[in-house]
């Protein structure tokens, strides 16, 4: 496996893939992997001969107040790890690399879908993941890029972007990994205090009960949300961020369940702020 930190030396790595007839899978990570990051890399592994992970904390998604500085980085372990489901190269640039003095340019995304969820709450955090994403793209220019669902927002900004720019790349939805509990994996639960770790699987069950309400009938908009949210003020530890349901994949707001739905929390719990969601059918 190859670590490479440069876009001319990533750039020669892809020149060769491509001589050789070979398909390409990137999955753009902003490391510490677990689980749910190695599930997108064996997605990878399985459908594209040669499979390109990316890991970068880009600045440019984090608002000021955020946890930029303290995100965790571990490129030892990361690398073991990505070994193990045969990764065949990281690329894991500096900051100068990929926002070189002058950097002037971003993909604003329009506010259909940035305007509710992380979007709201997180002024400027997609087109920072947008930029960062166009950027990957261009320079491992893959035949298929892997997003997970626990970011499901994020798939479908990708996807719009994708569609808008004519972007010739497949993108790829791999559902959510979960610990044993049903905490969905994430990076930042190592930020949690081991008693905010014992109740935080509260989102995926507060989630969880409202869909077994929407299977015995349930219709209403208002009354599935305060399911959600009365279940995560009962944890004295959480602190609700948000708790929306749209209609999916295009994201209007439903007073009543019809179709495909996103219900979609973000809690915080002290500082660490963790979001889940899952999809209902009506
Ligand atoms: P990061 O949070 O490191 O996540 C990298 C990818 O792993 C994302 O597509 C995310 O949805 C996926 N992922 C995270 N936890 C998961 C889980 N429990 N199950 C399945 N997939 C999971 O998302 C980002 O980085 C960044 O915004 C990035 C796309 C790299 C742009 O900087």
């Amino acid at each position: 496996m190859q670590i490479i930190k440069t876009v001319s030396e990533m750039r020669a790595f892809i020149n060769g893939v491509r001589a050789q007839n070979k398909t390409v899978g990137l999955v753009p990570t902003m490391g510490y992997f677990h689980q749910g990051h190695l599930s997108l890399m064996e997605n990878a592994k399985r459908q594209c001969d040669v499979v390109v992970t990316s890991i970068y904390v880009n600045p440019l998604q984090f608002g000021p107040k955020e946890d930029l500085a303290s995100y965790p980085r571990d490129l030892q372990r990361d690398t073991e790890m990505a070994k193990t489901v045969g990764v065949d190269a990281i690329f894991t640039p500096e900051d100068k690399e990929m926002y070189p003095g002058g950097f002037d340019t971003t993909v604003v995304m329009g506010e259909t879908l940035t305007n509710k969820l992380c979007g709201s709450r997180r002024p400027g955090h997609f087109t920072g993941v947008a930029t960062v994403v166009i950027k990957l793209f261009n320079i491992a220019q893959p035949d298929r890029a892997y997003f997970g669902q626990k970011d499901a927002q994020q798939v479908l900004v990708i996807n719009r972007m994708v569609q808008d720019l004519n972007i010739n790349v497949e993108v790829v939805s791999v559902p959510i990994v979960r610990e044993n509990d049903g905490l969905a994996m994430s990076s930042r639960n190592i930020y949690l205090t081991p008693a905010q770790r014992r109740v935080a699987p509260i989102l995926y069950q507060s989630l969880l009960q409202a869909k077994e309400e929407v299977e015995k009938g349930q219709r209403d908009a208002t009354f599935i949300y305060s399911i959600v949210a009365d279940k995560i003020k009962s944890e004295p530890l959480a602190e609700v961020d948000y708790v929306e349901l749209y209609s999916y994949p295009d994201l209007k707001s439903i007073g009543t369940l019809k179709e495909k739905a996103l219900l979609a929390v973000a809690v915080k719990f002290g500082g660490a702020r963790l979001i889940d969601n899952i999809i209902l059918e009506a």
